[in-house]
């Protein structure tokens, strides 16, 4: 009896999920909408998605085609992994394709952060965003900074085992500060501005449920220690009147700088540069050192170039632009590790009104994944696709070929393209000319949905 009991019961489940599944895929049968599955109501197919990954977006690709509807992340979404398309609408934003980030995000990043305007105020605050990193910024005023900065932070890594994924977010995290506020790494306020920062971090990718507790809820707190830190830094400096050459010293000036921002714009951008920069950067360093240790051949071609500028200059004498634009094949490793480990697996964004898009018709509010893994790995624009291979890039064309969407495209493309690379071409050149590595067993990699070294990527350093 018991076990017909369970029988029953276990049958009353399956009917129940399976009327669910369906009640659930009926509400989303609107006429026109793409095909596609939208799992289960309020948490949709994010378990899948999270769990099979990229499989998950191959299957679906397979059984609908390349424009598939799913519930992912919270909300109804559109994936796009059609080339074509992807880029049509990084380049519509003006036609009410606009950002469309996961709410917690632009809770915690601020009102004036770049992802959370359009339009016009977009213009505006990207102007301002560019007007500090822009070549001739990087020239003068950022790369004297960052060589030293590198070579003091590669100092004394010899014998040394070091956890490169901690190190490189470390240094960018340091770096930033010094960029921004010339914080130095040794000082208080950098101490104080790490925890938070990383809380804030971490509410960013989380669930936006503001209960103690949570991690949106400390992000948010972060946030609030961090515009409070950032403002006293304000105050501190309107009241000294000393000029400052660095980020936020120019984003300050009101008197030749053509952008005058209010000081919640001021805090929100320096919020954005920093976040903006740290994971990309980090990580793109971390995953060169695993792939150049894989790849000895390519090792040894980028060491020959570092050391023929080292020929050039007297010992310790900083790099300068020139050696900057001398280093082709370090740009083509830079290419080939955001590639390879895709850094970036897509953008999102959101429609503005209901639209007709590839033929079918989205509604307004549906977030639209631009999901651009896959052409990292098409055998059409690269050959042995899965092979580490920055010769590819050599051939300069490669870059600005259309559907390569690793920077972005359109009126976002990423403002901190040029200064991403110089950053880690900078770490790369002291790295190679001071030091070998071997890396110490143990290590795991994850992909997907970030790329990470859950317990750590360690290498043994030695000098060279
Ligand atoms: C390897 C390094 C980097 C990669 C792969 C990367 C990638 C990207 C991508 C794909 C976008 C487009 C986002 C979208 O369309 O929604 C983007 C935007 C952006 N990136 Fe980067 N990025 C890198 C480094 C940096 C750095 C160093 C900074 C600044 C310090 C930066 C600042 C930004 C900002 C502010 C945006 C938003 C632009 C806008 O909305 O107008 N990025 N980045």
């Amino acid at each position: 009896m018991a076990f017909f009991m369970a029988i029953v019961g276990v049958f009353l489940i399956l009917c129940f999920c399976s009327a669910l599944l369906r009640w659930n895929e009926v509400r989303y049968r609107k006429k026109g909408l793409p095909p596609g599955t939208m799992g289960w109501p309020v948490f949709g197919e994010t378990t899948e998605f999270l769990k099979q990954g990229p499989s998950f977006m191959k299957n679906q690709r397979l059984r609908f085609g390349s424009f598939f509807k799913s519930h992912i992340l919270g909300s109804p979404t559109i994936v796009s992994m059609d080339p074509e398309l992807n880029r049509y609408i990084l380049l519509n934003e003006s036609k009410g394709l606009v950002p469309g980030y996961p709410q917690s995000m632009l809770d915690i990043l601020g009102k004036c952060n770049i992802a959370a305007v359009h339009g016009s105020t977009h213009k505006y605050m990207r102007g301002a965003l560019l007007s500090i990193i822009s070549p001739t910024m990087i020239r003068d005023q950022i790369l004297p900074k960052l060589d030293e900065f590198m070579s003091a932070q590669l100092s004394n890594w010899d014998d040394k085992i070091i956890d490169i994924q901690e190190k490189t977010k470390e240094m960018v995290f340091l770096l930033s500060l010094k960029q921004i506020a010339s914080i130095k790494s040794s000082s208080t306020i950098a101490d104080s501005f790490k925890t938070e920062y990383f809380n804030l971090v971490l509410g960013t990718i989380s669930l936006p449920i503001n209960l103690p507790g949570t991690n949106y809820h400390r992000g948010f707190q972060a946030r609030k220690n961090i515009v409070s830190i950032l403002s006293q830094l304000l105050k501190e400096r309107r009241a000294s009147n000393e000029t400052h050459k660095d980020m936020l010293g120019y984003l300050m000036e009101r008197e030749e700088n053509k952008y005058k921002l209010s000081d919640e714009e001021i805090i929100d951008q320096v919020i954005t540069l920093m976040y903006s920069g740290y994971e990309t950067v980090s990580t793109t360093s971390m995953m060169a050192v695993k792939y150049l240790h894989d790849h000895p051949k390519a090792l040894e071609e980028l060491r020959k170039e570092h050391l023929a500028i080292r020929e050039r200059k007297k010992p310790n004498e900083p790099i300068d632009s020139n050696d900057l634009k001398s280093m082709k094949f370090t740009r083509a490793v830079i290419f080939e590790t955001t590639r390879l480990a895709t850094i970036v697996n897509g953008v999102l964004r959101k429609t503005t009104q209901d639209m007709e898009l590839n033929g079918y018709l989205i509604p307004k509010g549906w977030r639209i994944y631009v999901y651009t893994r896959e052409i990292n790995y098409d055998p059409f624009l690269y050959p042995d696709p899965l092979t580490f291979n920055p010769w590819r890039w050599m051939d300069k064309s490669l870059e600005s070929q259309n559907y390569i969407l690793i920077f972005g495209s359109g009126t976002r493309l990423c403002p901190g393209k040029e200064l991403g690379i110089t950053e880690i071409s900078t770490f790369l050149h002291h790295l190679v000319t001071r030091y070998r590595w071997e890396e110490v067993g143990g290590n795991k990699l994850m992909k997907f949905p970030r790329v990470q070294a859950p317990n750590g990527l360690h290498m043994r350093f030695s000098s060279f």
